[in-house]
């Protein structure tokens, strides 16, 4: 990848592609471990033989096909409460790259920061956070997207740009991708967080729509109303609003 060409200040142009990884969030902080944080570093790989996914998954993604990366950036703007507001960053941010590609597809971010299009899943993403006198010292972001994989394996919720009428190369996305993701960032960083907290709400997938959802104990019906900014979610039900924190709620796809 040329990276002469990425219109960026500082996203993407300290770039490590190598052919094979365990995982890039695990060999970003080894990298970080030896070496002076550079803010917007990327490690990418065309293959990634442990990817790890959120809450102890494992991320799958076919050699070769889609987008694998972590990057690294130093928010230190950022106290630790507000730490969500770089989840809500990044997903908007592959939201919009997405939505320019693909400009009649449905395209939503499942809370917390799943990116789906027409209800399956064509990005993940695992932000890894180093906190230190209540304030971010670095954040590693991980975004595994789909980009050309056309076959997944047990996993019917999965999709790629592909999949929906992309035909062009992974490069194309990853240059958007970069240069999306930093003005966003620019945003969060000169304050602007409304701006993209209401943009992230507008794209949220089911918000305002009645859906039956899990607790993970009973199923019920609910309609999600507004993400808060520590990342919680909070949905109506009959009889009054919930609050769920990461993965004690379940949406059906
Ligand atoms: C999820 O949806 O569970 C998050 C998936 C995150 C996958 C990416 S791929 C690049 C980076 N390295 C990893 O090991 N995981 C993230």
């Amino acid at each position: 990848m040329d990276t002469s060409s990425i219109n960026t200040l500082f996203t993407g142009k300290f770039l490590m592609q190598l052919n094979e990884i365990d995982s890039t969030n695990n060999f970003m902080k080894l990298w970080m471990s030896n070496n002076k944080p550079i803010e917007g570093a990327v490690i990418m790989t065309y293959k990634q033989t442990s990817g790890r996914g959120q809450l102890g998954t494992s991320w799958q993604s076919e050699p070769f096909k889609n987008i694998i990366m972590s990057l690294l950036y130093i928010p230190k703007f950022l106290p630790v409460q507000k730490q969500f507001y770089l989840s809500i960053c990044i997903a908007y941010s592959i939201y919009e790259t997405l939505k320019e590609f693909l400009p009649e597809k449905l395209i939503e971010v499942k809370w917390p920061n799943d990116i789906l299009i027409d209800n399956k899943k064509v990005c993940g993403v695992l932000i890894e956070n180093g906190i230190q006198n209540a304030v971010l010292q670095y954040s590693i972001i991980g975004i595994g997207l789909n980009v050309l994989q056309e076959y997944f394996f047990n996993l019917p919720q999965a999709t790629s740009m592909k999949l929906n009428g992309y035909e062009g190369d992974i490069n194309s996305v990853i240059k958007r991708l970069f240069e999306c993701i930093e003005k966003n960032y620019l945003l969060l960083k000169n304050g602007q967080i409304q701006v993209l907290r209401d943009r992230y709400h507008d794209v949220l997938f089911g918000k305002d729509k009645l859906m039956k959802m899990s607790d993970l104990k009973n199923e019920f019906w609910g309609t999600i109303r507004k993400v808060l900014d520590d990342g919680s979610i909070q949905i109506e039900t009959s009889n009054h609003i919930r609050t769920f924190y990461h993965k004690e709620v379940i949406f059906f796809l």
